[in-house]
């Protein structure tokens, strides 16, 4: 215990005239939660571009060792340090993942079927006491918005954004396109204000190049854009700068980074899109000028 203070010289400041600061959350929709939820979103979302470059290496959770990620611990770890966020499983977490890694966990918290199976038929793969054991920063879940087990999924999720709400871990929803469904503004609208309307404290979702801008309208939590398939790296930064241009609050992106002949060097690249507006074409140049360096230093 300290010595306490002798009362009779204490001097006290006051600054009566400075008002208490009120300041509001940074992140939309995201106002009236806790304090532990909107420090955990401030794990995932950088306050000061208020985006984030989330780096997705959770497949293996119904696709095994996509090309990539065989080696989590060689491949995926050095790229740790440049995401804001990684998104993973527990298994991928706990075995491979130094718990000094700066940045939030975004745990995968729903699974069930392989790729052999009809992917919708998820349940929760998680209990929530593991969560908070593992500290992480929000648990994500599918939504197959049309699919076989859509209300399932939805069940999933608004299950587990009770749960996140009683312990105060944020809910990512993600909108799960199923085989036949169409990929247009309709309906990730449709799939993205569902998540918002039940609950989810944050969305992801696809990039679509007619209407994006209403889906991230529409939806009042904040979007980040799923990556989707390998794309040439110009095009994919192209992706993710028109995202956050049309109010996207960042990016979740997996193969386009990790499937890339220089995934540093991309995922540098796309932080400069996210968090300094860069344009697609400056953060290629960045991409070329880091991949030429590492190829320098490996001869
Ligand atoms: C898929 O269900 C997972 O949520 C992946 O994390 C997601 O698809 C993002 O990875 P990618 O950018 O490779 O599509």
């Amino acid at each position: 215990m300290p010595e306490t203070d002798d009362s009779s010289n204490e001097i006290k400041e006051f600054c009566l005239d400075i008002p208490a600061k009120n300041s509001p959350f940074f992140l939309k929709g995201s106002n009236a939660l806790d304090w532990g939820m909107q420090n955990r979103l401030a794990r995932i979302f950088s306050p000061s571009s208020g985006r984030t470059v989330m780096l997705a290496i959770d497949h293996g959770y119904f696709q095994g060792p996509t090309s990539g990620l065989e080696r989590v611990d060689v491949n995926i770890v050095p790229l740790a340090p440049y995401a804001d966020a990684l998104m993973l499983t527990r298994g991928i977490l706990r075995t491979t993942i130094p718990p000094s890694t700066p940045g939030g966990i975004v745990l995968r918290a729903s699974g069930g079927p392989s790729i052999l199976k009809e992917l919708s038929n998820e349940q929760i793969a998680v209990d929530i006491e593991d969560a908070v054991r593992l500290n992480v920063a929000a648990m994500a879940v599918q939504v197959f918005i049309g699919g076989e087990y859509e209300t399932q999924s939805v069940h999933n999720m608004t299950r587990l954004v009770d749960l996140g709400n009683r312990h105060g871990i944020p809910i990512l929803g993600v909108t799960a396109v199923g085989k036949n469904m169409t990929r247009d503004a309709r309906y990730f609208r449709l799939a993205c204000r569902i998540c918002a309307e039940l609950g989810a404290h944050l969305v992801k979702t696809y990039y679509i190049p007619e209407g994006f801008e209403t889906v991230t309208a529409s939806c009042p939590v904040p979007v980040v854009m799923a990556g989707g398939k390998k794309l040439p790296e110009l095009e994919a930064l192209r992706m993710a700068y028109r995202a956050v241009s049309e109010g996207a609050a960042g990016v979740d992106m997996g193969r386009n980074i990790f499937q890339s002949n220089a995934p540093a060097a991309m995922i540098q690249a796309v932080r400069k899109v996210v968090h300094e507006q860069a344009t697609p074409e400056e953060a290629f140049d960045l991409f070329q000028s880091l991949k030429a360096e590492t190829e320098a230093l490996a001869k």
